[in-house]
């Protein structure tokens, strides 16, 4: 054969090896697809990658994350059904879908229940928060942290809101959540439960006067676009749990199983430190963008609003699981 051919066949083989092996690297990892509302530049995007990284990294690549951010496979409830059906491995969602699947975890979602952010991460990160991710097993979903999308704050394009009586009539979209509604309707607004993935249409028809969301979400979603003013009621802490399918994670080894806890754990801390930062610099973000923004809010008459509705809160969760949970200092 003439040297040539052979050191062009020799070259083939070389490359036809490489494409085999790197098929069969390919082929090993195994996909996990990991769903959430908002865009990868966002406290859930930055939870994603770092729970992916710390999986991917810990496990010599046996798994490779693929991620679908902004509500690709569905709104938070899809994607909840996703998890127990076994169609999606991963998800990081907030309460707002999940307390319909896990009613005990609708606690959290009580108005002024935490003092600071500090308070929420001491109690979500101690006993009482682990013992509500124990909760999730029995409705067939599996959670292994608490993430962070920080204080909800009420925005609205009719007028700024500063008392609880500014919130006679408006049409304010809430979560698909009844602690939630609850608590909207007993301070006089009127509000309209609404998936997340249907909110910015409509707020631009104008089908809903308003919405509440933290900072983060505020500033991911660019709500300045569809928002005129805000206030920075700190009406309700959000979390968002990171939470897997059952059928997925039976099926890992023990020591895989510890690589998606602890990169769950670490993908929590990566949303806690995005909210972070966003709660420095959200506001004159927000206000840059021409958003009249309520800084200084008086909760004291909201709070005092809100009594029939904390009756309703301590018949359904127990008086004694609130003083708990404020006795945590
Ligand atoms: O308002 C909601 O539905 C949630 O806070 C959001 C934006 C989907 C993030 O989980």
């Amino acid at each position: 054969m003439m040297p040539f051919r052979r050191s062009l066949l020799a070259t083939c083989a070389v490359s036809a090896l490489a494409a085999t092996t790197s098929v069969a690297f390919a082929q090993q990892a195994r996909e996990v697809k990991v769903g959430y509302a908002l865009a990868v530049n966002s406290h859930y995007g930055a939870g994603a990658q770092a729970w992916a990284d710390h999986v991917e990294k810990a496990t010599g690549n046996a798994f490779k994350f693929k991620q679908f951010p902004s509500s690709a496979l569905g709104g938070e409830r899809e994607l909840i059904e996703g998890l127990q059906l076994g169609t999606v491995e991963a998800i990081l969602v907030s309460t707002g879908a999940l307390s319909n699947f896990v009613p005990e975890i609708g606690v959290v979602d009580i108005p002024f229940l935490f003092r600071d952010t500090a308070h929420a991460r001491k109690v979500l990160d101690g006993d009482f928060g682990q013992d509500l991710l124990t909760k999730f097993k029995k409705r067939g979903l599996i959670a292994l942290a608490w993430g962070e999308q920080g204080f909800r704050h009420l925005s609205n394009n009719k007028h700024p809101v500063n008392k609880p009586e500014d919130l006679k009539g408006l049409k304010i979209r809430t979560m698909e959540n009844p602690v939630h509604i609850l608590a909207f309707r007993t301070m006089g607004a009127s509000p309209t439960p609404m998936a997340w993935p249907e909110v910015i249409g409509a707020l631009q028809q104008g089908t809903i006067d308003g919405q509440e969301n933290p900072l983060s979400v505020f500033v991911s979603a660019k709500l300045w676009q569809v928002q005129k003013n805000l206030t920075l009621t700190g009406h309700v802490y959000a979390p968002i749990a990171l939470v897997v399918s059952p059928a997925f994670f039976g099926s890992l080894t023990d020591a895989q199983k510890t690589a998606f806890i602890e990169g769950a754990k670490i993908g929590a801390q990566a949303s806690r430190k995005f909210v972070d930062d966003v709660e420095k610099k959200g506001v004159d973000e927000i206000k840059s963008h021409g958003v009249n923004v309520v800084t200084q809010v008086n909760n004291a008459p909201f709070q005092a609003a809100l009594t029939p509705a904390y009756k309703q809160y301590a018949a359904k969760y127990g008086q004694k699981t609130l003083d708990q949970i404020a006795a945590v200092k």
